[in-house]
């Protein structure tokens, strides 16, 4: 699928932001640990999360999935064997491995997927699930765990990765005693996770802080849980607003303090932003100051929001930079806008950008999600059509994308 896109316009009005994806893909799995049915609502409808609900019901699961509202109806007998060739297309699907030790101390699973970021190992989920008690047998190919008993322990993790913080709370909910995560990840998915945890009824203490507390229990019951939105959607949606000459764009339904680092930059940098209970304003004013940023794990400035912010880069004067310190790769995205006749250049692991008055037409390909959000902002700055293949990877991750920017003013088409 492609988009073809005719930029230059004045962009501006209301954007109501979706739950947040790095939440869904994590909480889906997850509702696996409890013995009873689960309801979770504000699921946005994007592919990464239609694929774990395809997985699931290849594990026999029934789900209704309809207006942003996920029912998971609970099983029996689960199976320790997912063998489904769909995990190697997200991320999340390492949350099984999680959720699984949880449930029946024994998991066997594909290497899962996701964007290429560079190298992406999981050394900390599989040194943590071992720590709890698991044994190990690794392929190429899966992942195979199984315990006899998990049992809390201490765990230091040396680097505050999102997923491993999160899939060791899934091992330990039911694990015996308590485990402790030192230097756990803070990021408001992870304290989202583990809030729906405790609405089944598990005792995790400490989210939001480095020191996540786990006292297993037994069993985990029923909720009906509502997730929080997406920062990061609200973030590249605040970006294109920062980048267009309209009269500003809101983004509802957004927890602001969730993108402190992203409004100061952009109040810092000359815009306009307004902060309100659950949404947040933003108006570019005429000439934006070139800026630094280095993203960092949680509250530091977001990896995901990078890429989004290359593009705003371009419409500065002056070289602005940004340097990645969460992934190896995060620039696959570079390529293409210089292939509008952006001016950038990436040395080592930063990315200098220089802006240009204007940027012409090209056929691009996008390579993964936030590259691909990057794509479509640097296309509203060429006055020409730009056609961007690939944008499934867009889809996977950002809710009803195409409605939203149209509704914003832009002219994009989806095309197969
Ligand atoms: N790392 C290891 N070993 C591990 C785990 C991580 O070396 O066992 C390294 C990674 O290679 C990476 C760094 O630690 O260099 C951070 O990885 P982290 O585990 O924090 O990230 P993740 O769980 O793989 C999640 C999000 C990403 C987001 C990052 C950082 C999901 C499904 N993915 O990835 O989201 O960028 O946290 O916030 O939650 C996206 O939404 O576009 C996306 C990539």
């Amino acid at each position: 699928m492609k988009v073809k896109i005719r930029g230059k316009r004045k962009l501006e009005g209301t954007v109501h932001i979706s739950g947040a994806k790095n939440s869904a893909v994590a909480i889906i799995p997850a509702a696996i640990l409890a013995d009873e049915d689960v309801i979770i609502r504000n699921i946005p409808n994007i592919d990464d999360v239609a694929t774990l609900i395809s997985i699931m019901k290849e594990m026999g699961y029934i789900i209704h999935f309809d207006n942003n509202i996920l029912i998971i109806k609970a099983k029996k007998r689960v199976s320790y064997n997912v063998q489904s060739e769909l995990v190697k297309r997200l991320r999340g699907s390492y949350y099984f491995m999680g959720a699984l030790l949880g449930k029946i101390k024994k998991v066997k699973i594909n290497n899962s997927g996701g964007c290429n970021l560079g190298s992406r190992p999981i050394n900390y989920h599989l040194d943590n699930f071992q720590k709890l008690g698991a044994k190990l047998l690794l392929n190429d190919e899966e992942v195979y765990l199984k315990a006899t008993k998990l049992k809390g322990t201490s765990i230091d993790l040396e680097f505050p990765s999102v997923g491993a913080t999160i899939n060791t709370m899934l091992a330990a909910v039911k694990a015996s005693g308590i485990t402790i995560i030192n230097n756990a990840a803070i990021e408001p998915e992870i304290v989202d996770v583990g809030n729906f945890l405790v609405s089944m009824g598990a005792i995790v203490e400490g989210l939001g802080t480095p020191i996540i507390k786990i006292t297993g229990v037994k069993r985990l019951h029923s909720t009906d849980y509502t997730i929080i939105s997406d920062r990061i959607e609200a973030g590249t949606y605040l970006i294109l607003g920062a980048m267009s000459n309209g009269n500003g764009v809101r983004v509802k339904n957004i927890n602001p303090t969730f993108l402190i680092s992203l409004t100061n930059l952009l109040e810092e940098i000359g815009c306009t932003v307004k902060i309100y209970e659950n949404e947040i304003f933003i108006k570019r004013e005429e000439q934006l100051k070139p800026f630094k940023v280095i993203t960092k794990p949680y509250p530091g400035f977001p990896t995901d929001l990078g890429q989004p912010l290359s593009a705003l880069m371009l419409t500065i004067e002056g070289t602005s930079i940004i340097k990645e310190t969460i992934f190896s790769n995060r620039f696959s995205h570079i390529n293409e806008l210089k292939k509008m006749g952006a001016n950038i250049e990436i040395v080592d692991n930063e990315i200098q950008i220089t802006g240009t008055p204007n940027l012409h037409s090209a056929k691009l390909t996008a390579y993964d999600l936030r590259g691909a959000a990057a794509l479509i902002l640097g296309a509203t700055l060429n006055k020409g059509i730009t056609q961007i293949d690939n944008i499934e990877t867009l889809l996977r991750g950002y809710e009803y994308p195409i409605e939203k920017l149209q509704k914003l003013g832009l002219n994009i088409i989806l095309e197969s």
